[in-house]
């Protein structure tokens, strides 16, 4: 293991708070090996990309051993790599090389559920109803005569029934796909499970864990089982919803810091917690994860009014517990900005329902959709706190909505009968070249077809050009750094439809929301989503100004 503890100081234990966070969802990133999934050497391999990007972490998806029946989700060993994907020492290499580099390492925790094929779940099949190994998960029987009903009417995230039955009767919950048994965190030894993970790839030198579902882990499983009628958005909000962001599963975080400070710096996380604005700065007080993603961005309309009381309201959200605000406006659950800003409507819901309709590009307005996509890129660049980006955004890619239904893998897809496509459109393998196998992926092909349209952009087509979208991140990348200071905005400005604010230092950003162009304020532009032509900014762009 080539990062003890000892080599980790010297770090500024708080490099998150401003970070710029690029996700890579490994299976699709670069395949090193050929067999037509990515790989942590191809990871190794891109390292010179990365650096050159300027990103200051990298946030990996999984890439334990899995059947992929959630991309990787469905976790069969946290302390494995899969041997498609490489081995420990492949990890070993990569994170030396990511470390070299000046990029931190953020592991995926999916601590909410296993794989059905995980250790203890075969154990928990094989044991006896009632027995230790099934109580490290939620097995109940069966309602109606001979149990051969479900014990609620709980229905699972991708559709259908939450519950499966298995060959002796019992049935397991499964709030995901049914090959993604839930744990059962009112048991000690699961508990003491994660501890011991945490500490695994602490010890090998990850900075931090995206920690998966954080909303989901602490359940009131005491007997009647709720009915699905009273899973209430009220009972949401105070926190005693029988599934999800009940107050209790804070007490899990609590234990976790406590493993995180064993470190020198303290190991960092961040929640994906799907919950009611009010109720995140619990995920992200500094006793419990430290951070908490927003996802007010990737849900808004295009429209300078709601982007303004988004802004505002994270920044006085974690103004009370004093973390850092966190943005994103894509991952790899959800329709890619660039496609959901050049629908009619703009959020994930629109993206969702363009998909259902066929996902056709013609039905995307692409050419704006990526201007308002660079334009909002640029708009979160310049905000305090940390900025998520996820992989082959940087090269302004659409979502491909258009992924025949036989080659898709997304058990939303399988679990819906075929009416929600879900989810593999932003996880097409990426083109690094214009031409060649898999638009050089990798010399194996890709497991997720890659239209023609990635010719045009792909990494090599964009390097060479000055107006790509490639450019521009780089060079807002390198200009953030630069002239990033602490964290504070000041509104500015007048117009309605224009997001007008600085940083301390003389840092403008302006985002021009409206129909009509506006006039540039005072200063010195140092970098535009688009060419600008005189001291006008045009409709869907932002420039960066220093006074
Ligand atoms: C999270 C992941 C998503 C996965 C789900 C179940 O929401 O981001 O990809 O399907 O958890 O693990």
């Amino acid at each position: 293991m080539p990062d003890s503890n000892s080599s980790r100081r010297n770090i500024d234990p708080d490099w998150w708070r401003q970070a710029v966070v690029y996700q890579v969802y490994p299976r699709s990133f670069s395949d090193h090996d050929g067999d037509g999934l990515g790989d942590l050497r191809g990871v190794t391999d891109r390292v010179p990309y990365l650096r050159a990007l300027g990103v200051d972490a990298v946030w990996l998806s999984p890439f334990y051993p899995s059947a992929l029946a959630d991309g990787g989700y469905d976790v069969d060993d946290y302390r494995d790599v899969d041997p498609r994907l490489g081995t420990l020492e492949d990890f070993d290499e990569m994170a030396t090389a990511l470390h070299n580099a000046g990029i931190k390492v953020i592991v995926d925790l999916v601590p909410n559920h296993t794989s059905d094929r995980h250790a203890w779940f075969r154990e928990a099949l094989a044991a006896e109803p009632g027995s230790k190994a099934r109580q490290r998960y939620v097995f109940r029987d069966g309602r109606g005569e001979n149990g051969d009903e479900p014990p609620s009417d709980w229905q699972c995230a991708f559709g259908g029934p939450a519950w499966e039955r298995v060959p002796d009767g019992q049935w397991y919950l499964h709030l995901f796909a049914p090959e993604q048994p839930d744990l059962n965190w009112d048991n000690p030894e699961v508990h003491e499970e994660f501890r011991d993970i945490l500490r695994f790839w602490g010890d090998r030198g990850v900075d931090g864990f995206r920690v998966d579902v954080a909303h989901g882990l602490a359940k009131d499983l005491s007997e009647p089982l709720a009915a699905a009628a009273d899973l209430h958005e009220e009972l949401t909000l105070r926190g005693e919803h029988p599934l999800w962001d009940r107050d209790d599963v804070h007490d899990i975080y609590r234990e976790w810091r406590k493993v995180f400070e064993e470190y020198d710096p303290p190991l960092a996380a961040v929640a994906e917690a799907w919950v009611h604005p009010t109720r995140r700065g619990r995920y992200a007080d500094p006793e419990g994860l430290g951070q908490a993603f927003n996802f007010d961005l990737l849900q808004a309309a295009w429209s300078a009014p709601g982007f303004r009381e988004i802004i505002e309201r994270n920044l006085d959200e974690v103004a009370e517990t004093g973390t850092s605000s966190t943005w994103v406006l894509s991952n790899h659950d959800v329709v890619r900005h660039a496609t959901r800003y050049g629908l009619k409507g703009t959020d994930t819901a629109a993206g969702q329902a363009w998909l259902a309709e066929g996902g056709r590009a013609e039905d995307v307005d692409r050419e704006r959709g990526l201007q308002r996509a660079r334009a909002a890129t640029m708009l979160i660049l310049a905000l305090p706190g940390c900025s998520y980006l996820y992989q082959g955004e940087e090269l302004g890619l659409h979502e491909v909505g258009d992924i025949p239904d036989d080659q898709r893998q997304d058990p939303t897809w399988f679990r819906s009968q075929h009416t929600r496509k879900g989810r593999d459109g932003c996880r097409v393998p990426l083109p690094w070249q214009s031409g060649g196998t898999s638009y050089g992926f990798g010399a194996g092909g890709a497991h997720l077809p890659q239209p023609d349209w990635f010719a045009e952009v792909s990494v090599q087509a964009e390097e060479d050009d000055p107006d790509s979208t490639l450019r521009m991140y780089r060079e807002a990348l390198r200009l953030r750094r630069e002239l990033q200071g602490p964290e504070e905005l000041s509104w500015e400005g007048q117009d309605t439809d224009v997001v007008h604010f600085s940083r301390p230092g003389g840092w403008h950003s302006v985002t021009n929301m409206g129909a009509a162009p506006v006039t540039l304020p005072e200063g010195e532009v140092v970098l535009a989503s688009r060419r600008l032509d005189g001291d006008r900014l045009p409709p869907d762009t932002t420039a960066w100004l220093v006074t």
